[in-house]
This record gives structure tokens, sequence and C-alpha cells, in this order.
């Protein structure tokens, strides 16, 4: 079997993503989100998400099988997204999963989100096969992930990830703290406009020379969040420089995620960063990415939005790669994994 015709479920977050690939063809990639839910919480709730995802599951599958053009029953194999994430949310999406595969008598396919989010590439239409070794930055709601792919099935090291709070998470709380609503990513970048980026010197975690031996690859933005708290607070009654705040932030976000990523590059003599995940939105992150690489002789591939965010197209790739490398399918006794490993 060469070009395998794979259905992907994605359930780890608040993205029900049903995807199909067949080979390193993009078919269909349907997305039900339940972030209107979450916006009142200012976050997302887990339980919310996992009763989100049990409504949306069948009539996604149904538009994403309706828009493939193909039948259910044509599939080589189900894969699934077993972890990390949500465990409620996990746990509707694994289900479902083996409850198709064993119905349809197809082999399952349980694998890892954040491999998956790199396996979002390799059905970006019209791009070139991801070459290996390549850096990959991974930064969401969820998740603020380094890692070293040396290649996708076989060898993928984690470098680093957040202590504490992910980068888009990050934006979402400062958002709240400037009175801005849920998800807070695009309400910074709108309020940034015309801020001087340079206003506020935020501090840039883990990036001290002390920090260095534990924690080289690793982000945190937990202390970034309280000196904008606390900045806001210090300034109150006066008329908040609200533009020139989230930019400020802003920069100091995108500086630390740059840094860190390009080093990577450097230290690991790998010329290529791939980037993933929704903060890669953020334009502001893009353009200095693009221009620091040029200027350190890496290139840097983005997948299109619809392919950073979690979807199920990046599982259905994934797990493509996967037969085609001659893996065998899982056993139907996995589970969800909410910190599995790369
Ligand atoms: O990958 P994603 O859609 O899913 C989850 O992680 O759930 O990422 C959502 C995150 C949110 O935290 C949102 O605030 C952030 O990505 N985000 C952005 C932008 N657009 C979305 N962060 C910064 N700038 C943006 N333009
Ligand atoms: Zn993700």
């Amino acid at each position: 079997m060469t070009e395998p015709l794979v259905l992907g479920i994605e359930t780890s977050c608040d993205e029900t993503g049903i995807g199909i690939v067949r080979g390193r063809t993009l078919l269909s990639n349907t997305i039900a989100s339940s972030m209107d839910e979450h916006a009142r919480y200012g976050g997302v709730v887990p339980e919310v998400a996992a009763r989100a995802h049990l409504d949306a599951l069948q009539p996604t599958i149904e538009q994403a099988v309706a828009e493939a053009g193909i039948r259910l029953r044509d599939l080589d194999a189900v894969a699934v997204t077993s972890g990390p994430g949500l465990s409620g949310a996990l746990m509707v999406g694994v289900g479902a999963a083996k409850a198709l595969a064993v119905s349809l008598e197809k082999p399952l396919y349980a694998v890892n989100h954040l491999v998956g989010h790199i396996a979002a590439d390799i059905v970006t239409p019209d791009s070139e096969p991801l070459e290996y070794p390549t850096i990959a930055l991974l930064v969401s709601g969820g998740h603020t992930s380094l890692l070293h792919v040396r290649e996708i099935t076989t060898d993928v090291e984690m470098l680093g990830e957040t202590i504490d709070d992910a980068a888009g998470e990050a934006f979402d709380k400062v958002a709240r703290i400037l009175g801005l609503p849920y998800p807070g990513g695009p309400q910074i970048d709108r309020a940034a406009v015309g801020g001087d980026p340079n206003a506020i010197r935020f501090p840039r975690g883990l990036s001290r020379a002390s920090d260095m031996a534990a924690h080289r690859w690793d982000f945190s933005f937990s202390g970034l969040k309280t000196s904008v708290a606390r900045w806001v607070e210090q300034h109150e009654g006066e008329d908040l420089p609200v533009a020139d705040v989230a930019a400020s932030f802003r920069e100091a976000v995108v500086d630390v995620l740059v840094t860190k990523a390009l080093d990577a590059c450097e230290e690991r003599g790998v010329p290529r960063l791939l980037l993933g995940g929704g903060v890669i939105a953020n334009k502001r992150l893009r353009e200095v990415a693009l221009e620091r690489a040029a200027a350190r002789g890496v290139t840097v591939r983005i997948p299109p939005l619809s392919l950073c965010t979690d979807n199920g197209a990046m599982i259905a790739a994934l797990a493509s790669q996967l037969i085609s490398s001659g893996r065998r399918p899982s056993t139907l006794d996995f589970g969800a994994d909410s910190t599995l490993p790369v």
C-alpha cells in the first residue's frame, strides 16, 4: 500500500478536528470548535470541551467524509490523538476512534498530538517534502514546545517546554488584565496597533545565564504576565497606554520564542525551523522569525493557519507516515494519556 487513505480524529483541547488524507494529499480538514462556549470563562473549561466533542464528533466526521468524497469503508486506517491534552477531551476522541475502527474493521493508530503538529507540514498543499533534521517550535494555548526532529516517525526529541503557562495562555491572561475578551491573541494584536514594542521592557523568561543549566530550552511566561499586571496596577488612575503595553508584552513573548528557537537551530547545527500551533497566527511572531532566521541562515516553514491550529488532518498525516514506514497498528488497549511524551 503506497498511499494510505486515513481519517484522523483530534480532540485534545477545544477543537473537534476530523481530517482525511491520502498519503501526502489533504482531502478534507473539518473543524468544530467550542471556543465560544469557553469565552465567558476566559479559558478552556475541560468538562465543557469534553461534552462539546461528544456532540460534535458525528456531524464533523460526516462532513469530513462528504468533503473528501470518500466512503468510510474505503479507509485504510483510523488515527487518533491519544495525548498529550485534556484527559476528558482526549477520552471522547479515543472512544470514538476505537468504535469507528472496530465497526469498520480497520487498523487504528494512536498518535502524539505534538508530533502531529509537525506532520501538518507534510500535507501542506504544494509544499516540498519536509527535510530532516529540523527544529520545530509549537506554540498554542495549550503548549509551548521546542523539538529536534531527526525523522518524524522514529526520532523526535523534546528539547524544552513551558514550565508554567503556554504562550497562547499568556496572551489570553494578559488580554484579561487589559480588559479585552477571550481569545486574547487576536485582541492583543489589535490593541498593539500603533504601539511602541520598546516602550516597556518586560522580562524574557528563562533567558538569564543562570537559567541556562537547568532550562536552556524551556520557556516561562507566568512572570511576564505578573509583570504586566503589576505595571498596570502601578499606573492605575492614569490614562493607560494600552497600545504600548500590548506591543511591549507581545514583543517579549516573540523575542524569547524566536531567540530560543534560532539558538537551538545554531547549537544543534540544524538550518531549518518549522513553526506550528495557533499562536503562529501572530503576524509579529512570523515577521520576527522570518527576519532573524534569514540573518542566521535558517529557512522557516509555516503551514497555513488551518493546519497550524489543532486539526484532524495533521493526525491523519502522521498516521499515514507511520503506515508507510511499516509501523504496526495500535492494539485496542491504549487509553488517553494527558502527559504522553513524544
Ligand atoms: O492552537 P490553538 O487554536 O488551540 C489551542 O491551543 O486551544 O491556539 C489557540 C491560542 C489561544 O491562546 C489564542 O489566544 C492564541 O492561540 N492566538 C494568538 C493569536 N491568535 C490566536 N496568539 C497570539 N497572536 C494571535 N494573533
Ligand atoms: Zn495543539
